[in-house]
């Protein structure tokens, strides 16, 4: 693969307060893209970060055919850089292109782009606890034509922003029970545009009652839990952790696929089943419910510190031994270098 690389003449790094980043908002210096026209992926490039010009009538301003990907680079104390799993990242956004009638992007091609693009950017992963590079991966489709159907031509493209430990304050999730985020035979499990685009309105909604996050439930009864916002969940009931199946309708989160693996293997029991909203409320009412937490690429783990249903509200206790506090440890400290890589789950970036 001939990569094309035109670099920066000057860095923006220096203009850059990594003492006070807002999620998402800054850029590094390159970004790699590539177009696919023809039938077939193009020369990829890597270039100095810039807005780009579209045609008004580009199918993805019309009908979202646009899917796209996170995951996170770190530093560790000898300023090598890591990623997490980014074999899970490049195999899903190709499943998730699938479902929107999109072209895969070449394995190879994912891996020499995302290697060459971070060593380019290197110094903009910052070292300590918290800090990392979000890498964004995302193909959108580029055909000049206002026509309902699937593109002819489109863009793959990874931008990168650094951003600190995230925290996202208290978060209390409301469960659904009026919306859905997906259906059966819909593009939940995708990382399609357009599922974030519709959840928008309902957290609007739950964000006026005061709750952070809308925990998904099943589109038909809203009788079994599924997802929050960005984030698999996890329910801790007495000493076990329940997650529910991933499905057609939920995404396969690689910080939940580590999480159950990472639990099982120091012996804390994990169910992976449909759970009913009644069993969660239950639990809660009785006493058993010790934890909730939300599961994904920005936050590793969020506790859920409460969460309502219909009109009911409920506050978790406080415990000691959280699971939710000694997993996200133990994963950042894989993540970073600082532990064990038992699983393999780590990747050096050279
Ligand atoms: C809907 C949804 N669920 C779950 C997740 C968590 O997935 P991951 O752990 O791969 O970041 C994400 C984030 O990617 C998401 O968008």
């Amino acid at each position: 693969m001939a990569l094309q690389i035109e670099k920066i003449k000057k860095s923006k790094i220096s203009d850059v307060d990594f003492n006070n980043l807002k999620f998402g908002q800054v850029f590094t210096d390159h970004m790699f893209e590539c177009d696919y026209e023809n039938g077939a992926w193009q020369t990829p490039k890597i270039r100095p970060y810039q807005a780009l010009a579209f045609d008004p009538s580009a199918k993805v301003f019309h009908y979202g055919q646009a899917v796209f990907e996170g995951m996170k680079a770190y530093k560790d104390e000898n300023n090598d850089v890591w990623l997490f799993r980014p074999d899970q990242n490049q195999e899903r956004i190709n499943k998730s292109a699938e479902r929107l009638d999109m072209p895969a992007f070449p394995k190879e091609y994912f891996f020499e782009g995302l290697t060459e693009l971070l060593k380019l950017d290197k110094e903009w992963v910052q070292k300590g606890e918290g800090n990392a590079l979000y890498i964004r991966p995302f193909v959108i489709a580029t055909e000049n034509c206002v026509s309902a159907s699937a593109s002819t031509n489109y863009k793959f493209m990874i931008i990168c922003s650094p951003v600190q430990a995230y925290y996202a304050g208290e978060v209390r999730v409301q469960i659904a029970d009026k919306y859905s985020r997906s259906a059966n035979g819909g593009v939940g499990y995708a990382k399609a545009a357009g599922n974030y685009a519709a959840s928008f309105y309902p957290a609007k909604l739950a964000a006026e009652q005061g709750y952070q996050q809308v925990l998904w439930t099943d589109a038909s009864n809203h009788e079994y839990l599924e997802e929050a916002g960005t984030m698999n969940v996890f329910f801790r009931v007495n000493d076990t952790l329940l997650t529910a199946p991933t499905s057609e309708r939920i995404l396969d989160g690689v910080t939940r696929k580590s999480i159950i693996q990472f639990a099982e293997d120091k012996g804390i029991k994990v169910e992976v089943r449909p759970i009913k909203v009644t069993e969660i409320v239950e639990a809660a009412k009785n006493g058993e419910l010790l934890e909730m937490f939300g599961a994904g690429t920005a936050a590793v783990i969020s506790p859920i510190l409460g969460f309502a249903h219909k009109d009911e509200k409920f506050e978790l206790p406080k415990v000691e031994n959280s699971y939710a506090s000694f997993i996200k440890k133990s994963l950042t400290d894989i993540q970073r270098n600082l532990a064990e890589d038992k699983f393999g789950w780590r990747f050096k970036v050279q």
